[in-house]
This record gives C-alpha cells, sequence and structure tokens, in this order.
C-alpha cells in the first residue's frame, strides 16, 4: 500500500523487465511509481504499482502532460532498446530512442522543474575489460551502438548537471537474472537473447536445445564468464540511489554486479540441477563482440549506496527464474 501523501517517481520503462521490479522496489520503500512506456517490450500486467501512462519518450508534449499530471519528486530513466545484435544491424533506432530519447526526456525534466534522474546504464560502456573485476573508472571503450548509446547519455548527465543543476546517479548493471518472488512479475522479452531464460526454455521444452556461443575462451571451462545479479537486488538499488540524490549533488555512476564470475556452462549445470530436465546444448562459434570475462568491483555501491545482494546466488536466480518460466508456461501469465 502506497500512503496518499507519497512522493511520485516517474519510472520510464516501467513496464519491462527491471522496470517492473523497480517499480515494486520503489512502492515498497513508500513512494508512488508512475510507470511511461510506450509497450513496445514492456507488458501492461507488468504495471501493478502505480498508473501506467503510455507515451513514448520523442513526444515531448506527452512528457510535458505526465510531468504536469503528477509532478514526480524524480526520474527513473529504464526504457531503452536493450539488443547489442540489434544495435549492430541498425543502429540509427538505438541513437534515436537511446539518447534522442533520453535528452528528450531531460529537457522534459528542465521544463517542469525536476531535478533528480536515476538512469538504466550498462556494463556495456566499458567495452573489452582490460581488468578484473571492473571498478567505474575502468577505461571505457563499448563495442557496439548500445553501449555507446548509455556512454554518450552518461556524458550529457555530466554537462547537464554542471549547467543546469540536473542530478544523477547512472546505475551499470552486469547480467540481470532471475524474478521477483511474489511470482507476479519476470522476464518476458519480445525476442529472448539472454542466456538464463534461453536455458530455462530448453528445460520446459519450449527449445530443442540451447546454444553455447564459443568454448575456446581463456575461462576455466572454456565458456564466458559474467556477472548475474539478482533483479530484486538491482530494483532495490534504483531506490538506494533516490536517497543518494537527497544528500548529493552532481553525476554519479556505480556498478552493479554480483562480483561472482559464473561461466555459461555452470549456468547450465545449475538450471539441470534445479530443473531435473537434461537441457540439450549445441555448440556455436563465439557470439561477436562477447568479451571472455564481465566482472563487476561493486565496492563503490556498497559502501556509498549501501547495496546489498542478499538474493543473488545463482540458484537463487535460476530457481526464481524457473518458478517464473513455470507459471508463464501454465497460462498464468501471457509470455510472448
Ligand atoms: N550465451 C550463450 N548462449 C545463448 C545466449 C547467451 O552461450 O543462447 C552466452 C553469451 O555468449 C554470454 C553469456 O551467455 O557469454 C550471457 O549472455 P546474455 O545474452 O545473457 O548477456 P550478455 O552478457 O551478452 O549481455 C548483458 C546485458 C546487455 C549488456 C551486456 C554488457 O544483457 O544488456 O551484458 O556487455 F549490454
Amino acid at each position: 500500500m502506497v500512503a496518499a501523501d507519497s512522493q511520485t517517481i516517474l519510472v520510464t520503462g516501467g513496464a519491462g523487465y527491471i522496470g517492473s521490479h523497480v517499480c515494486k522496489a520503489v512502492a515498497e520503500a513508500g513512494y508512488l511509481p508512475v510507470t511511461y512506456d510506450n509497450l513496445c517490450a514492456g507488458h501492461s500486467w507488468a504495471v501493478r504499482w502505480g498508473p501506467l501512462e503510455g507515451g513514448d519518450l520523442i513526444d515531448a508534449a506527452r512528457l510535458d502532460e505526465v510531468m504536469r499530471k503528477y509532478k514526480p519528486a524524480a526520474v527513473i530513466h529504464l526504457a531503452g532498446l536493450i539488443v547489442v545484435s540489434e544495435s549492430v544491424r541498425d543502429p540509427a533506432q538505438y541513437y534515436l530512442n537511446n539518447v534522442s530519447g533520453s535528452i528528450g526526456l531531460l529537457d522534459a525534466m528542465r521544463r517542469n522543474g525536476i531535478e533528480q534522474i536515476v538512469f538504466s546504464s550498462s556494463a556495456a560502456v566499458y567495452g573489452e575489460p582490460e581488468m578484473t573485476p571492473m571498478p567505474e573508472a575502468h577505461p571505457q571503450q563499448p563495442v557496439n551502438p548500445y553501449g555507446t548509446s548509455k556512454q554518450m547519455i552518461e556524458r550529457v548527465l555530466q554537462d547537464y548537471a554542471r549547467a543546469y543543476n540536473l542530478h544523477s546517479v547512472s546505475l551499470r548493471y552486469f547480467n540481470a537474472a532471475g524474478a521477483d518472488a511474489g511470482g507476479e512479475i519476470g522476464e518476458a522479452h519480445p525476442v529472448e537473447t539472454h542466456l538464463i531464460p534461453l536455458v530455462l526454455e530448453a528445460a520446459a521444452g519450449k527449445r530443442h536445445s540451447v546454444a553455447i556461443y564459443g568454448e575456446d575462451y581463456p575461462t576455466r571451462d572454456g565458456t564466458c564468464i559474467r556477472d548475474y545479479i539478482h533483479v530484486s537486488d538491482l530494483a532495490r538499488a534504483h531506490v538506494l540511489a533516490l536517497h543518494y540524490l537527497d544528500n548529493s549533488v552532481g553525476a554519479h555512476a556505480f556498478n552493479l554486479g554480483n562480483g561472482t564470475g559464473t561461466t555459461v556452462r555452470e549456468v547450465i549445470e545449475v538450471a539441470r540441477r534445479i530443473t531435473g530436465a537434461v537441457i540439450p546444448v549445441r555448440l556455436e562459434p563465439p557470439r561477436p563482440g562477447d568479451p571472455a570475462i564481465l566482472l563487476a568491483d561493486s565496492s563503490r555501491a556498497r559502501q556509498l549506496l549501501g547495496w546489498q545482494t542478499p538474493h543473488s546466488t545463482l540458484e537463487q536466480m535460476v530457481s526464481s527464474a524457473w518458478a517464473w518460466q513455470q507459471r508463464a508456461h501454465a497460462g498464468q501469465q501471457v509470455m510472448v
């Protein structure tokens, strides 16, 4: 329940996978999350903790209308396109939505006197790791337009903090996984490209097999290492970032990862154990642009935001994703 006098937070992309978990965390912290989403990848059924306002980031008049209606104290900005391979094939879409769209949102905030934003950024701003784990000061050389679009907005945010007193926290997500324990929301992308849901779809018999993209990487079993982080832990960081902005000015960035590296084969093994299914695999060539290892140093978020990751063991992430997948399979949610 949200108190009648609670502060309103505008959540762009609040109907998406991470966005819906953020809305739940924001509501649990006593705010009212208002979702602004064009539903190109999100779902109206995932908007459960506050109103849904349809609209595009590039629609300035609609943004003004929604901001005037709710007078949000801050914005959490997650709306954006997220498929790395698509960003390589069709960069124009990514620069239009993720860059022009975000700048449009920031300018609407300026017009409406909103001075705080939490921005959904990505480990993709770093590109190929030069050191492992990666701290925030790691050089940024994104290797695809998706990562570049996130880096560009972080840069814009630095300039907007100096020039316009628009203060920000950019959260650089590593690999979001799992689903909320309540079973109402979970991962349901229009086109699934992420490892854990694909593995679980194979476990459920919705796919014949799961691809392993490369097994000659310089890792302990030859497959890529990633830093998986439970989406509910990720969501909680957005609330902590709002609190942080109440006491700090400027543009800040934090890595959000668990600091534990897991190989593709290890993910599949844990999924086999949890689901009891065989999960056939097929070997495919490495996916272009996939670094061997992506591992976060998130000590800054732990120290300055007080962030903790109580849900982020691999077992918790895979079993919560599996519970969600089975509900979806049982027709309780429509998965597309
Ligand atoms: N993988 C497979 N088979 C699959 C899918 C993925 O072997 O069918 C492997 C990938 O090669 C990678 C790992 O599983 O090594 C994880 O892949 P995901 O697609 O789940 O996630 P990524 O690490 O590619 O992407 C994540 C975020 C992106 C972000 C990127 C940063 O989802 O938004 O990290 O580099 F851009």
